[in-house]
């Protein structure tokens, strides 16, 4: 029997084999959208709390798991979750995303950035990604993740989400060489984040570059893909095996540029047609996505079109059915059931 015969769906799209229909899962399929997941954030009101205490970030990643089956499990954490662990601290605020209190600008924060070992910095990292991969079982694909460097830094230097990334840019069209240095240090840091979840358990990491679609594509060459390169190269190195998806928001204009990066599966939003940016990526490259996530506030006929439409664009290989972006927060319920179930009767449907 071959080693993949019992591998999950989503593993095994992800490497490329052929599967019966479409793996499908959701960004942000944990949270708010879901009364157990406001219920639960009523008792942890803190989102470090919910993340970092294992028993209720092991219970927050199966809250999907239980209600809808999805082909991959994400563990439920944040991008900026290891920014402690390089003694840049952080707190993720209510209705506002992560707050870096001393914002890295100089020379001194960026030599001064201790050297990163997850094991001591994330204990509770081993401890979530073993339960999901019990829980589940052959049943679905556990998926770990972290933040790409650019976004990562962008974070850490403006000290907060931007809508002009005008920090960063100064620092980055001014005197780059700071910036530079410290693109490289996260990156060092977060290829080693990633092998660490790869041999917790996790059996495919998604890369979010989620701020890298504000950069021009010149831009995007010299900020974001060598770095987003230099992870996906150290992980490889040592996991060969272990498929990469990544991730850019308004990635529209940088389609072909992801394909550059070493991941095996680049994720599509819907600002670009499915049969587009297959044409645009060729034949070999796979590819995650891409349906509008406000899809899921239309009737269950449009929502099953649209769900028949990217896969038929997609094609029959090489594709994970997902949103373009994460589900929004005043989702119904009801209609990420709707879209789960229909998406798991396609070999009949297709
Ligand atoms: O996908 C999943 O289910 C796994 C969980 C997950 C979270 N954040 C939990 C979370 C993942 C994969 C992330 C990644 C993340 N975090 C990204 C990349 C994805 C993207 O959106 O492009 C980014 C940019 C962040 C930073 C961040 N953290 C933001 C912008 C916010 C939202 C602010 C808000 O309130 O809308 C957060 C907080 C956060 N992380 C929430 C969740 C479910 C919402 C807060 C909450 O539930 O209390």
């Amino acid at each position: 029997m071959g080693v993949s015969s019992t591998a999950p769906r989503l593993l095994r799209a992800a490497r490329g084999e052929v599967v019966d229909r479409p793996p499908v899962w959701m960004m942000r399929q944990a949270g708010r959208y879901m009364k157990a997941y406001r219920d639960l954030r009523e008792k942890y009101p803190s989102f470090r709390d919910r993340s970092e205490i294992p028993e209720v970030a092991i219970e927050v990643s199966l809250q999907p798991w239980r209600a809808f089956q999805p082909d991959g499990v994400i563990l439920f954490s944040d991008i900026v979750t290891p920014l402690p662990g390089l003694g840049i601290d952080m707190d993720i605020a209510e209705g506002k995303g992560p707050i870096i209190h001393s914002p890295i600008r100089t020379q001194e924060q960026v030599d001064n950035l201790r050297p990163f070992d997850p094991e001591a910095s994330l204990p509770f990292i081993k401890t979530i990604l073993q339960a999901l991969r019990l829980e589940v079982g052959h049943q679905s694909t556990v998926l770990g993740f972290v933040g790409a460097p650019w976004t990562l830094a962008a974070y850490a230097v403006e000290g907060k989400g931007s809508k002009t990334y005008s920090i960063i840019k100064n620092m980055a069209f001014s005197d780059p060489t700071i910036l530079h240095q410290f693109l490289a240090k996260l990156a060092d840091a977060i290829a080693v984040y990633a092998r660490y979840q790869i041999d917790c358990g996790a059996q495919v990491v998604q890369m979010f570059d989620s701020w890298a679609g504000q950069l021009s594509p010149q831009d995007y060459d010299t900020f974001a893909l060598p770095y987003q390169q230099r992870v996906f190269e150290q992980v490889k190195q040592t996991h060969p095996d272990t498929p990469l998806i990544l991730l850019v928001s308004g990635s529209a204009g940088v389609l072909e540029r992801m394909a550059k990066s070493g991941a095996d599966v680049v994720t599509v939003d819907w600002a670009v047609d499915m049969a587009e940016a297959r044409a645009r990526l060729g034949k070999h490259v796979k590819v995650q996505g891409n349906l509008d996530p406000g899809v899921l506030f239309g009737s269950k006929q449009f929502i099953r079109d649209r769900i028949l439409d990217t896969v038929r664009k997609a094609g029959n290989w090489g594709h994970i059915l997902n949103l373009g972006h994460g589900v929004l927060p005043e989702t119904p319920e009801e209609n990420v059931a709707f879209f789960f179930e229909t998406a798991k009767q396609l070999n009949v449907l297709v």
